[in-house]
């Protein structure tokens, strides 16, 4: 059986071009534009990357997008200052702070300090907490486990009742995405670099999510037949044919897990492409939030 591939990119572009149609109708109607700040700290490139496309995609659907980059040594009570004034700003409907920041600084006291109405990527504290407990709902869901979740449900997958197994236990992507499971009535397993057996829990998975940063480490004889997996790793492999020398792989192996799976993410055109149309509707959603308020 070869699974059925889940095709991250053309669902973004839905979800994208939905968003554009909401920019539009708003600005219509309030003269109101969504506006995201990003906040880039010190020049780590793959950090640069992820905020140039995500303010190149901002612009796309009408968003304004307002980057701040910062040098590496700022302090915590400048960056924290920063912060505050994009808080204040009412043209600021949502506040992005790359991660990982510089090791010197203070990550939860950074994530705390942005206001709850403006955390589009569900970072803060009181978010995640909310997403922690039973009847409560936060602001906003962070991005790429919001992702995982859309891809399951636009894929078919029964979640309610289904034994899902995540790998990893990041605070972005793994706790997240286990506790949405959870939500969503799944039972569920976190293995992490200390699980004994891994193979033993995926191969009862109805639902796998990898997230493990270990590159094409799930492999098809670790699945259960008809499983959905959805593969959140990005990893560089070796691959002379490409100009780069290298081409992008999951942390599942794509060849032999699409041949056992019933359903598959690739890498790329996968999660990725999700993770910022889940933030472009956060914004959305921020700036809707705002209206409301006032
Ligand atoms: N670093 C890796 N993923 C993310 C993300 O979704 N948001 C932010 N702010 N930083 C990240």
């Amino acid at each position: 059986m070869t699974a059925k591939i889940i095709n991250g990119q053309e669902i973004a572009a839905e979800i994208q071009a939905e968003v554009q149609e909401a920019v539009e109708a708003m600005q219509a109607k309030y003269g109101y534009v969504p506006g995201l700040a990003t906040v880039l700290v010190g020049e780590d490139p793959a950090s640069s990357t992820y905020v140039r496309m995500k303010q190149k995609r901002c612009a796309e659907v009408g968003i304004r997008s307002i980057g701040h980059s910062l040098p590496a040594d700022i302090t915590q009570g400048d960056l924290e200052k920063v912060v505050a004034d994009l808080n204040a700003d009412p043209e600021v409907n949502g506040i992005l702070v790359q991660l990982p920041l510089p090791s010197h600084l203070d990550e939860e006291a950074v994530l705390n300090s942005i206001d709850l109405g403006k955390d589009v990527d569900g970072f803060h504290p009181v978010n995640i907490g909310r997403l922690a407990m039973k009847g409560r709902d936060p602001l906003f869901i962070p991005c790429t486990p919001y992702g995982v979740m859309v891809l399951l449900e636009k894929s078919g997958t029964q979640i309610s009742g289904a034994e899902a197994v995540v790998l990893g236990r990041s605070n972005i992507v793994g706790l997240p995405v286990a506790m949405l499971l959870q939500k969503a009535n799944a039972t569920v397993t976190i293995c992490h670099s200390r699980t004994k057996d891994l193979a033993a829990h995926t191969r009862n998975a109805d639902i796998v999510v990898a997230a493990i940063g270990r590159r094409e480490m799930v492999t098809g004889d670790m699945l259960k037949p008809g499983s959905t997996v959805i593969d959140v790793g990005i990893n560089q492999k070796e691959d002379p044919t490409k100009k780069r020398g290298y081409r992008l792989v999951g942390d599942v192996d794509f060849d032999s897990a699409k041949e056992v799976a019933g359903a598959i993410t690739p890498v790329p055109r996968g999660v990725g492409p999700m993770t910022i149309a889940m933030l472009l509707k956060n914004t959305l959603h921020a700036a809707d939030l705002a209206l409301a308020n006032n």
